[in-house]
């Protein structure tokens, strides 16, 4: 085969265990914890350097600077570690989805990196020189320090909200950066993570505050975050209403069938104790202690902005980017604007093991010696990158989405049925040709048993080369 006539396809990442899809979904939600702290952060500081200013208060200074230490350490250090984190591994999960970022948002991605460098200087500079500068100078440091953070997130949050869908559908057409960016679900989600960065910025500002040693200031302070936080959350809520309704079909069928049932509830409980705690804040200023004030920051980072990011990744299902590239890397339809060519039919003629460059030559045919190794390369390339392999895994882990089947037909009637034809709108349209149909419903009926699949598979090329010894 020509080397033109393969796919443009990147050697598959599989994380056992977990799945390839958890392990972006851990450093993520670390990130969005870290970053939305910063930026709600950011315009607290300069809210209250404001007042500090025009009211002649000099204590609150005091705060600013214990918190902007604060931010140093949590967020600018764990935000550095996990952005470089989310880079590396979607770049291994999803090459194809960060290529198709790239390639529609280079200058918006350096125009980022702009605004974060100013960012970081910033947060530095606020801290360092709170009165070694003039008062007003220093507020408009912090004020810029505000604005570039929070473009920062306009620009970041136009990038994911096209992981969504493009702006307009012209895009496909016109294949232009401000075809691709602006969308209502870009505003939408931007209007939440506003909200979200507040409620961020108020939970562990009541931490700091909790340590203020002036009775009067920490009192102050507290009250002012416990109202800054039930303002976010509600700003929040009601974004959030307007943010579904920007959702496309998909989005909505997998938000009403599988997403809200199960996550409803949790996320209830939690705006519920967030909200309490913040009531409870304002009313009793000196009862927040440090280890409470700890306990449910850590209790809203990983109750709350888990399952809210987790579902927002879902959501997007099938697709991993601008409803043209599919999860499993496959691009779902022609894109004339960036010269971007269907590939699902052409998989359906030749076969992915025949198309993949990344595919050991043994693979290439299937045959009896090589039936189950060929299946579970298949189940990784096709659906590993939204489906763990082994049973009871977290994320959709296949034996329990098959009821943990152990019958070949039954398995490949579903994929010569549902998942050629496309017909679950949360799953790609994945049309193999017959051989491979059977060898991976050969796999997924041995996976589905429990049984070590590894064994089996080295067994069955320890045959295979003895019979080909004895030829
Ligand atoms: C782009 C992501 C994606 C890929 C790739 C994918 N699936 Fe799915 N699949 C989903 C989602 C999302 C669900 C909904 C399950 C849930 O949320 O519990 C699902 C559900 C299922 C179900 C449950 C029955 C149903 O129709 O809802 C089965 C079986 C299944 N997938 C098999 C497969 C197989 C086999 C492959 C590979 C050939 C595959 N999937 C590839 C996303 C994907």
């Amino acid at each position: 085969m020509q080397a033109m006539d393969l796919l443009g396809m990147y050697p598959t990442f599989y994380v056992p265990g977990i799945g390839t899809g958890w392990v972006m979904g851990i450093i993520g939600v670390i990130h969005v914890v870290a970053s939305h702290t910063s930026v709600g952060a950011s315009f607290l500081f300069a809210l209250i350097e404001t007042r500090a200013y025009r009211r002649n208060e000099p204590q609150l200074m005091d705060f600013i600077k214990r918190y902007g230490l604060f931010l140093l350490i949590f967020s600018y250090v764990i935000g550095s570690i996990t952005g470089p984190g989310i880079w590396y591994s979607i770049t291994v999960a999803s090459p194809r989805g960060v290529g198709g970022l790239i390639h529609n948002f280079v200058w918006v991605w350096a125009a980022e990196w702009v605004f974060f460098t100013v960012e970081v200087i910033g947060v530095y500079a606020l801290v360092y020189l709170i009165g070694k500068v003039d008062a007003r100078t220093h507020l408009k440091i912090t004020w810029s320090f505000a604005l570039a953070s929070w473009t920062t997130m306009l620009l970041i949050v136009g990038i994911l909200s096209f992981m969504m869908g493009p702006g307009s559908a012209a895009w496909y057409r016109t294949g232009s950066a401000s075809d691709a960016f602006f969308s209502s679900n870009c505003f939408a989600q931007l209007g939440v993570r506003t909200g979200l960065m507040f409620v961020m910025a108020s939970v562990v500002g009541l931490i700091v505050a909790s340590r203020l040693p002036d009775a009067d200031t920490r009192r102050g302070m507290v009250r002012f975050l416990a109202l800054v936080g039930l303002a976010g959350g509600l700003f929040m809520a009601l974004m959030s209403l307007f943010y579904v309704r920007t959702l496309p079909h998909n989005a909505i069928v997998l938000l009403d069938f599988r997403l809200l049932p199960d996550y409803a509830r949790d996320l209830a409980a939690v705006l519920a104790v967030a909200a309490l705690w913040l009531v409870f804040a304002w009313c009793r200023p000196d009862r927040v202690y440090t280890s409470l004030a700890v306990a449910l920051f850590a209790f809203v980072a990983v109750a709350g902005v888990w399952p809210e990011e987790r579902m927002r990744e879902s959501m997007r299902k099938p697709y991993v980017a601008g409803r043209y590239i599919y999860g499993d890397q496959v691009i779902a339809r022609d894109v004339p604007g960036k010269g971007i060519k269907e590939e699902v039919d052409r998989i359906a003629r030749d076969g992915l093991l025949t198309l993949h460059p990344f595919v050991p030559d043994r693979l290439r045919t299937i045959n009896d010696g090589n039936l189950l190794e060929a299946g579970q390369l298949l189940a990784k390339m096709a659906c590993a990158s939204c489906h763990a392999l082994e049973p009871g895994a977290p994320l959709r882990d296949l034996p329990d989405e098959f009821h943990r089947a152990t019958d070949e037909d039954l398995i490949a009637a579903y994929l010569r049925g549902p998942l050629r034809h496309g017909t679950q709108p949360y799953m790609p349209r994945i049309d193999l040709p017959e051989d491979e149909i059977r060898a991976l419903a050969h796999y997924l009926a041995v996976d589905d048993s429990g049984r070590d699949v590894d064994r089996l598979i080295a067994q069955e090329r320890r045959h295979a080369l003895l019979a080909r010894g004895k030829e």
